[in-house]
């Protein structure tokens, strides 16, 4: 297996833009350039707002690009489940809302002749089980009663065998990169201001609202969308959302009926194939886990990879690559104004269906903005009150970040000294009674930060598969050289200088604490980082 680059980065390149370099002022700020924040950018800016658009680093570069891109109405969360805790005018609005995101992603593509191949496809939530049969059958019943023509199959179009399936007709699918390299183009066109390299670090709501650029500029504007997938440092919304990383392998030259397929299993696998300049690829998704909750990330991988060899012939697959879904307790996003704001947004909790949930998103914003009225709105208020049914999931996802702020404390670290560390690994180690990530790069050099998150004080946890530093509280996410990946913190972590005994391993922890070798300060390159 080779480079953790998804197959839609690695196929297709994206337009560029300069940082900001001077103070702004505008109608809205649009914080994110995924395909939230570059679909609000360009319906705000077609309903005649003044749009900035500010991202941290590239343009889709966040979790857009390492999405599947299966554009469904079957969403992760069954109509079973979101009728019984949104009632029956609930689903329908989700289903409709998705179908809504669907058909506006075609009339972009069709609109801008985006060519990203958009495709029609049916989907199909398929079992391997028995047991599951029944469900199956439960969830036709409550997706018709939603307004979704689905069908029921006595099995899924599968090379290998299964139990029965839930045909849901016209989903979609299409390239994402190009896509969104399309619309940051066309969005610019409508007059979006866009800058990359720009990260925000703080949002002070008000009249005007003042968005603050971690490298100087601040930027006035009357209304600010935070699309950043995990909010920025927003304690209250953090309480409703769970980080979880998810794991995909594209394998060429592989051909299985046309379609979306997803299974029953807990985590769920999601599949399908799709042809990028002529080469038909086979994307398998799933081996989800909680981030920060396991180092060995590679091991996930390798039982996806398992997972698909017991069922289909592959070669080895050309594309590996992991990302995060964030999680809602409810099992329904959260979109619109956030708590205690009167002109910031927030969108966030897609699970795995972000780029409709994203584009739904960009529609409710627009509206709002403009102070129109939405149909989704209330369904998907950032600020509504949980059904009862999600209160035990609500307490266990956020057992979590009182428990990982004390109990990690307790534990010892990884290891005892970086003589420990071999080269393309990443430990824990103490020095001085502090705790402090260092990883080893494939030439032997260290490079050492503070283990501590900088949102709200867990302490990160190496992931071996992409060589980052994640954390186990909230999902934010560090490259080796302490650099944010994914928020919601919005600082690095604070870079430490080792000695250079610890470099070549000849000096343990407790003699390198009484020689105080451990300085702030020091800059090394950021290697390995997605
Ligand atoms: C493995 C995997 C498979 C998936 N498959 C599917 C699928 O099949 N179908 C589906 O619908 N969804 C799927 N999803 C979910 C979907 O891809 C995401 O929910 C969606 O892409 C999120 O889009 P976004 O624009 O909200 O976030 P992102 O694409 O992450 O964009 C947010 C942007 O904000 C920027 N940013 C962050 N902090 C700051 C800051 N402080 N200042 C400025 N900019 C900042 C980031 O750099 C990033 O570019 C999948 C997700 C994963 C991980
Ligand atoms: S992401 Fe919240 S403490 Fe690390």
């Amino acid at each position: 297996m080779q480079s953790n680059a998804s197959l839609w980065s690695a196929t297709s390149t994206s337009p560029t833009f300069p940082p900001l370099m001077a103070n702004a002022e505008v109608d809205v700020v649009v914080i994110g350039g995924g395909i939230t924040g570059l679909t609000a950018a360009m319906l705000l800016s077609t309903t005649g707002k003044r749009v900035c658009l500010v991202e941290a680093r590239r343009i889709g570069c966040g979790v857009s690009h390492r999405s599947t891109v299966h554009l469904t109405e079957a969403v992760d969360t069954r109509y079973k489940q979101i009728e019984s805790d949104f009632g029956k005018q609930g689903a329908q609005l989700v289903a409709q809302s998705s179908r809504a995101a669907i058909e506006k992603i075609a009339q972009l593509v069709k609109a801008f002749a985006i060519p990203c191949d958009f495709l029609r496809r049916p989907g199909y939530l398929y079992t391997e089980k028995d047991k599951d049969v029944a469900g199956i059958e439960e969830e036709h019943d409550a997706a018709q009663r939603a307004g979704l023509p689905v069908d029921l199959l006595p099995e899924a179009p599968l090379p290998f065998a299964n139990k029965g399936a839930l045909r849901f007709p016209d989903q979609a699918q299409m390239h994402i990169v190009r896509y969104l390299a399309s619309l940051a183009t066309a969005a610019q066109a409508k007059g979006t201001r866009i800058y990359e390299e720009s990260r925000v670090i703080t949002i002070e709501d008000g009249e005007p609202c003042i968005v603050h650029l971690e490298h100087g500029p601040v930027i006035r504007a009357k209304d600010v969308f935070v699309a950043t997938h995990a909010p920025l440092n927003r304690v209250f919304l953090q309480t409703k959302i769970a980080a979880y990383r998810s794991y995909v392998l594209a394998f060429p030259q592989v051909k299985i009926p046309d379609g979306l397929f997803w299974d029953t299993e807990d985590p769920y696998h999601y599949f399908s194939t799709f042809d990028v300049d002529g080469v038909p690829y086979l994307i398998v998704g799933g081996e989800d886990h909680k981030t920060g909750t396991t180092t060995d990330t590679d091991e996930h991988l390798e039982k996806l990879l398992a997972w698909t060899k017991s069922r289909i012939t592959v070669p080895a697959p050309s594309f590996r690559w992991s990302a995060q879904v964030e999680e809602s307790v409810d099992g329904l996003p959260f979109i619109g104004r956030n708590s205690l704001s009167e002109h910031v947004y927030v969108a966030t909790g897609f699970s795995g269906n972000g780029t409709t949930f994203g584009t739904i998103a960009a529609m409710i914003v627009t509206d709002l903005v403009n102070g129109h009225a939405n149909p989704w709105a209330d369904l998907y208020a950032a600020t509504r009150v949980k059904p009862m049914s999600s209160a035990t999931t609500y307490l266990e996802e956020n057992i979590d970040f009182p428990m990982h702020l004390v109990s990690d404390r307790l534990h010892p670290p990884d290891a005892k000294s970086p003589a420990e560390i071999r080269p393309g690994e990443g430990k824990t180690i103490r020095l001085r009674g502090e705790r402090l990530a260092v990883y080893r790069d494939a030439q032997g050099s260290l490079h050492a930060v503070s283990s501590v998150c900088t949102h709200l004080g867990c302490l990160v946890k190496f992931n071996n598969a992409e060589k980052t530093w994640d954390c186990p509280c909230h999902g934010s996410r560090f490259g080796v050289d302490g650099a944010v990946l994914d928020g919601p913190a919005t600082r690095p972590l604070a870079k430490k200088l080792l000695d250079t005994r610890h470099a070549s391993g000849t000096i343990d922890a407790r003699r390198g604490a009484e020689a105080g070798e451990v300085r702030d300060g020091a800059t090394p390159s950021r290697k390995d980082a997605e």
